[in-house]
């Protein structure tokens, strides 16, 4: 069949809108008719060159939409059902998997590093030769293939063209939140970023009871975002006593609990070691350079200050998803207010301008 895509030929050069030929789903595969996508930091990253990505690819990792068909030995899902594509395929077999991580399935990272599905193919084509999946769901399509475990299932009440940001930044930061870092009643959070995932972090935060939540972002109409959903405290990072100092006089001198860095760079990761209390814990979230290196204070070490990456949220897609979309339901999970444009495929090179200017916090292609 014949898709209309969003394709990457080179970084930092515009996407290309065209139409790509899609095979149908093989052994353990569904073939998904997108309704809806948002565009994520991630997607901006590869575009330039940040994170790698083999091309040409179909963009795009943060989706929902609905099963068309069913490849053979596909069990858990039939056409018709409503679905949000995730991350990892929790493979159910590899050693993650077996010790009940199935965010960190090995095949998950096998399907980002490869852009190709499971078994070693591509589904998109153009003229004959492979084109690449993103983490093998390539959701800037109307319609992709994807491995039956990256696709969850949803009730059919939920709205696909907002709950498809559960798919990746709102797990991401309501999981960091709730799984990873385990904010208890009571706690005070600083969260430096407030993007998508700043503020689903943020969000994860409020609902598991944190009593003072500062949003650090340089950009007053984030901060204001951020206090919509559930911030206490709003910090310019770039006001004359900085973002460390601010945050300690919010928390009587002491620092937070949990301090979360979403912007994937090394000096604000570095900033959440001095943000935290003794015994707290600095959560990281972004993803900066892969080989760059951090500088901690060994007093910190001392006072028992914890670091942490957090990948996907620690999340359990099976588990998770369905409880973030009743969250959304029933209006614990703030999501329209986090969507800040609808556009269509054609409009993606513009999101991703806007993105690197950083305005807004999701756009949304409805396909
Ligand atoms: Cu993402």
């Amino acid at each position: 069949m014949k898709t209309k895509a969003a394709v990457m030929y080179e970084a930092n050069k515009p996407l290309v809108v065209e139409v790509l030929d899609l095979e149908g789903p093989k052994e353990g595969e569904v073939l998904i008719k997108y309704t809806a996508s948002g565009i994520c930091h991630s997607d901006y990253s590869v575009v330039h060159g940040v994170l790698g990505g083999k091309v040409p690819m179909v963009l795009g990792h943060e989706g929902a939409g609905i099963v068309e068909a069913v490849g053979p030995g596909v069990t858990s899902l039939k056409p018709g059902d409503h679905v949000i594509a995730v991350l990892t395929p929790s493979c159910g077999t590899c050693w993650m998997c077996k010790e009940n991580k199935p965010y960190m399935c090995s095949q998950m990272g096998k399907l980002m590093a490869t852009g190709r599905m499971l078994n070693g193919e591509t589904r998109f084509s153009k003229n004959g030769k492979p084109v690449y999946h993103m983490a093998g769901l390539g959701t800037f399509s109307e319609y992709s293939v994807i491995p039956e475990g990256s696709a969850v299932k949803v009730g059919n009440n939920a709205p696909l063209e907002t709950v498809c940001l559960i798919g990746c930044g709102v797990t991401t930061g309501v999981g960091a939140a709730i799984n990873t870092a385990g904010v208890h009643k009571g706690s005070s959070v600083a969260v430096i970023g407030c993007g998508g995932v700043g503020l689903s972090i943020i969000q994860g935060a409020r609902i598991n009871g944190a009593a003072t939540i500062i949003a650090v972002d340089p950009m007053a109409e984030k901060r204001e975002l951020a206090m919509s959903v559930g911030a206490t405290h709003g910090v310019d990072p770039f006001a004359p006593d900085g973002p460390i100092k601010q945050v300690r006089a919010l928390t009587g001198g002491l620092g937070v609990h949990y301090a979360f860095e979403a912007l994937g760079r090394v000096d604000t990761i570095e900033q959440t070691w001095s943000m935290i209390r003794p015994a707290g814990r600095a959560i990281i979230v972004g993803m900066p350079d892969q080989k760059s290196k951090i500088k901690l204070g060994m007093a910190g070490i001392l006072g028992e200050k914890r670091i942490k990456g957090s990948g996907y949220g620690s999340a359990h897609p099976k588990r998770d998803i369905p409880r973030f979309v009743d969250w959304y339901l029933d209006g614990q999970l703030k999501l329209d207010e986090m969507i800040t444009k609808r556009i269509r495929l054609e409009d993606i090179n513009r999101a991703f301008d806007e993105m690197g200017r950083a305005e807004g916090a999701r756009s949304v292609i409805m396909y």
